[in-house]
C-alpha cells in the first residue's frame, strides 16, 4: 500500500468580461490576425473592480469541492499558486480559507509564476504523503491584467485573468492512481527575460510585466521537452500511453512545437489558450477543469501536466486521473 494524492474534483473561474482581439485593436497598434497567427489567442477574460486573485480562487475552489462532494471543513491544506496576490502579505490562500469558512488549516502561497501550479501540486502532494493533511486544495489564480503595461503591445495582448483548482485526497491504495510523479526546475540566470519591474523590497511598487518573448519561446520548447522526458522516465510510461497532455497555455505555437519534439499526438493536447490567453499559474488547472467538464478527460486517464515561466521555472507531473 502507498499513500497517494488523488484528484477528487476540479473547478475553475473566469471573470465575466471577455475581451476580444478586435477590442484590443481599437486601443493599441495590433491586429486580430497578428495575435492569432503568432499566439493562437482570440480572446481573454479581464477582472473587473472587486474581482481579485482571491475571489477567483475561492470560486474555483468551491466548484472543486462541490464536484468532489467534500465539505470545506475537511480541507487541511490550501496551496495557492500566484504571482499576483491580493496583498504583498498575508498570503491570498488565507483569504480563500476565510471565504470558504475554514477556521483552521495550513494555508500559503507559492510564487513560481507560470509554473506555479506545478510547484503547488508537488508541494501539496508531498505534504499529503507526509501526513500533514488528508485533503488539500491546490489552486492557481491570477489577475495579470493588473501588472500589464497596456501600452506595450508585445505583452499586453498575451495574458488574461482566471483561476483553476483541484481537490486532492490522500488515499492508501495499491492502484496506480493520483499524482504519480512531479519534477521541478529553476534557473535564475534568466530573470531578465521575463520579470516584473517592481517589488516590495526594491522599488516599493508593484511593477509591470516585461518580457523578451522570442528568447522565452526558445527556452520554453527546450525546457518543456526535457522535463516531460524526465518525468515520464520516473514513472516508466511511454509518450504513446498518455491520454491527455494538459500544458501551460502561453502560445499555441509552443504547444505544437513541444508536442512535435516529443512525438505526442497534437489531438491529445488540451488547448484553451485561444479563449483564455495566458493566465500564468491558473492556466493548467483551468485547462484541466475545462477538459474534465466537457468529458474529454475521464477517470483512469493518464495525464501529463507541464509548465514553464518566469525565473525561469519549469516543471511537469504525471497523474492518473
Ligand atoms: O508564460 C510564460 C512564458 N511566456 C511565453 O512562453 C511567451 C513566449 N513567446 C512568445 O509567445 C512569442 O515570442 C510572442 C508571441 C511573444 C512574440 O512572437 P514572435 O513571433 O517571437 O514575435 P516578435 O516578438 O519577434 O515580434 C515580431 C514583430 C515585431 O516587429 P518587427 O520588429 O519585426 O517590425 C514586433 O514589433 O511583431 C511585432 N509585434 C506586434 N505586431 C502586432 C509585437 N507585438 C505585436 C502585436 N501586434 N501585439
Amino acid at each position: 500500500m502507498s499513500r497517494r494524492s488523488v484528484i477528487l474534483g476540479t473547478g475553475s473561474a473566469l471573470p465575466p468580461r471577455r475581451v476580444t482581439n478586435a477590442e484590443l485593436a481599437e486601443r493599441i497598434d495590433t491586429t486580430h490576425e497578428w495575435i492569432v497567427e503568432r499566439t493562437g489567442i482570440e480572446a481573454r477574460h479581464i477582472a473587473a473592480d472587486g474581482e481579485t486573485t482571491a475571489t477567483l480562487a475561492t470560486e474555483a475552489a468551491r466548484k472543486a469541492l462541490d464536484a468532489a462532494g467534500v465539505a470545506p471543513d475537511k480541507v487541511g491544506l490550501i496551496v495557492l499558486a500566484t504571482a499576483t496576490p491580493d496583498q504583498t502579505f498575508p498570503a491570498s490562500a488565507t483569504r480563500v480559507q476565510t471565504a470558504l469558512g475554514i477556521d483552521d488549516c495550513i494555508a500559503f502561497d507559492v510564487a513560481a509564476v507560470c509554473t506555479g501550479f506545478l510547484y503547488a501540486l508537488s508541494v501539496a502532494d508531498n505534504m499529503l504523503k507526509g501526513g500533514m493533511a488528508d485533503y488539500a486544495l491546490v489552486i492557481g489564480s491570477e489577475t495579470f491584467s493588473r501588472i500589464l503595461d497596456w501600452d506595450d503591445r508585445a505583452t499586453c495582448v498575451l495574458f488574461g485573468d482566471g483561476a483553476g483548482a483541484i481537490l486532492l485526497e490522500a488515499q492508501e491504495t495499491e492502484e496506480e492512481k493520483g499524482v504519480l510523479a512531479t519534477r521541478l526546475h529553476a534557473d535564475g540566470r534568466h530573470n531578465d527575460l521575463l520579470y516584473v519591474d517592481g517589488g516590495a523590497s526594491t522599488t516599493g511598487t508593484v511593477g509591470k510585466l516585461r518580457m523578451k518573448g522570442k528568447e522565452v519561446f526558445r527556452h520554453a520548447v527546450v525546457n518543456l521537452a526535457a522535463v516531460l522526458t524526465e518525468v515520464l522516465a520516473v514513472t516508466g510510461h511511454r509518450a504513446g500511453e498518455i491520454d491527455w497532455v494538459v500544458p501551460h497555455q502561453a502560445n499555441k505555437r509552443i504547444l505544437d512545437a513541444t508536442a512535435k519534439k516529443l512525438g505526442l499526438d497534437p489531438n491529445r493536447v488540451i488547448v484553451t489558450v485561444d479563449q483564455h490567453a495566458n493566465t500564468s499559474a491558473a492556466s493548467v488547472p483551468l485547462a484541466l477543469d475545462v477538459a474534465v467538464r466537457d468529458g474529454r478527460i475521464k477517470r483512469g486517464n493518464l495525464l501529463v501536466l507541464e509548465a514553464m515561466g518566469g525565473g525561469f521555472t519549469w516543471g511537469a507531473a504525471v497523474v492518473r486521473y
